[in-house]
């Protein structure tokens, strides 16, 4: 096997153990629908490897279909996730024997292509990114799940560096043209493509994401109690949800606490906040007095460098995330304190911007210039237009395989089960220029 097919075949492996771990659970709660805004976990453990058969066996495999009789019922938009528990669902043994059996076939199919076809499913592997990838986000949406459903003692924690105090810090990011997006990344997605330039005016960012810190000030300022800080869509929702603070914190005794992974813990002062909506990460924002990145400025201070005037694949250059550059690939079930990662800086001195927290933009989800669908419309197409907000950068619980400086996440402003934060832009004013 060529060292491409080994490391796709490693990748593989590590996703199935990711999925196989998360849901290494007794049947009633894999079954159970843990909140309307997600599925019962047995779904999202057969649907990726009917995802994969779909792609890898049948479209690029040309082998005949296995189980054509549940392609309908793990088909993401025939069912809404509302819908999911009350399917025939494959029980939970069923389920694991399916995709066991798939993957036997996908390392054979892989065993056997020739990764320099021009097909686009074949070459560079590039059904092969797109199963990874897709199970790795399932994966990342299975810990999503776990964490909706309260219950302690289902997923595992470990170690990770401490933080460095720097107080409230900023970076400049200077004016001028960029690339953004990529044409060359062979796994990206079509809404990473294609690489165009765009031009600047320059900006601030912060150096780190908003701590549970900061963000507490706006909560005891009376900051969801004042509509001059939200848009009018945001008001209406915080007044709806009668939203206080962040999802799963917990005022207690005269402090926050916070619900993690059914633990009750005080909410870590240094930590970038999480489960917080666009609304609430816009709104801190306008209190702050600063604004949220548009993804442009984000992939601008991610991974410009000014120095060759190109664009790198991650902050500190074009090698694969290690341990001392983002916390990511659930190494811990949580963000680093802000400043752990100081060997992750982008050239910029912007840190943290993967790994920790997805960071929520100022942008619409919305197609590059030159944009086609591919391999199915449904994967990024459907989704453009006013709607949706994207996220950058992923957080603790997103793969390594599953990130980088272009790739764009999108979701709905009103989401918070996301483990989702933000950074602060702002303009450079008159006097700074
Ligand atoms: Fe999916």
């Amino acid at each position: 096997m060529s060292g491409v097919k080994a490391r796709i075949a490693a990748e593989l492996v590590a996703g199935r153990g990711r999925s196989l771990r998360y849901t290494d659970v007794d049947d009633e709660t894999l079954l159970r629908q843990h909140s309307p805004l997600m599925s019962p976990l047995v779904w999202d453990l057969a649907h990726v490897g009917n995802y994969e058969e779909q792609w890898v066996l049948r479209r690029a495999g040309g082998l005949a279909a296995l189980r054509p009789d549940i392609d309908a019922m793990y088909d993401a938009f025939a069912h809404p996730r509302a819908e999911r528990p009350a399917l025939p669902l494959l029980p939970p043994a069923e389920a694991r024997r399916y995709i066991a059996g798939v993957r036997d076939r996908t390392l054979d199919v892989l065993d056997h292509m020739d990764l320099s076809d021009p097909h686009p499913l074949r070459a560079d592997g590039y059904v092969f990114g797109l199963v990874l990838q897709h199970e790795q986000q399932h994966a990342e949406t299975m810990l999503a799940t776990l964490q909706l459903s309260r219950l302690p003692g289902l997923v595992r924690d470990g170690a990770l560096p401490s933080g460095r105090a720097r107080g409230h810090d900023q970076v400049l990011v200077p004016a001028g043209p960029c690339e953004i997006g990529t044409s060359a990344s062979a796994w990206a997605y079509d809404n990473e493509r294609p690489a165009h330039q765009v031009d600047l005016p320059a900006f601030w960012i912060d150096r780190f994401p908003v701590t549970n810190e900061a963000y507490e000030e706006f909560v005891e300022h009376g900051g969801y109690d004042d509509p001059r800080w939200w848009t009018v869509d945001g008001w209406r929702w915080r007044c709806a949800r009668r939203v206080a603070a962040p999802l799963f914190w917990i005022k207690d005794g005269g402090r926050w606490w916070r619900l993690r992974f059914g633990r009750h813990e005080p909410v870590p002062p240094r930590e970038p906040v999480q489960h917080v909506s666009w609304y609430e990460a816009d709104a801190y924002a306008r209190w702050a007095g600063r604004r949220l990145p548009t993804e442009a400025e984000w992939e601008k201070a991610c991974a410009f460098d000014p120095r060759t005037g190109q664009a790198l694949r991650y902050p500190w250059g074009d090698g694969d995330p290690g341990p001392r550059q983002a916390n990511l690939g659930h190494r811990a079930s949580r963000p680093a304190p802000a400043g752990a990662f100081p060997a992750g800086a982008s050239p910029c001195g912007a840190e943290q911007m993967i790994g920790d927290v997805w960071e929520w933009t100022a942008s619409w989800f919305a197609p590059y210039p030159g944009f086609t669908g591919f391999p199915y419309r449904e994967y990024s197409e459907v989704f453009f237009g006013r709607t949706h907000r994207v996220l950058r950068g992923g957080s603790w619980a997103t793969h390594p395989a599953a990130v980088r400086a272009t790739f764009r996440n999108w979701d709905l402003p009103v989401r918070r089960q996301i483990f989702a934060g933000f950074r602060c832009a702002r303009d450079v004013t008159r006097d700074e220029l």
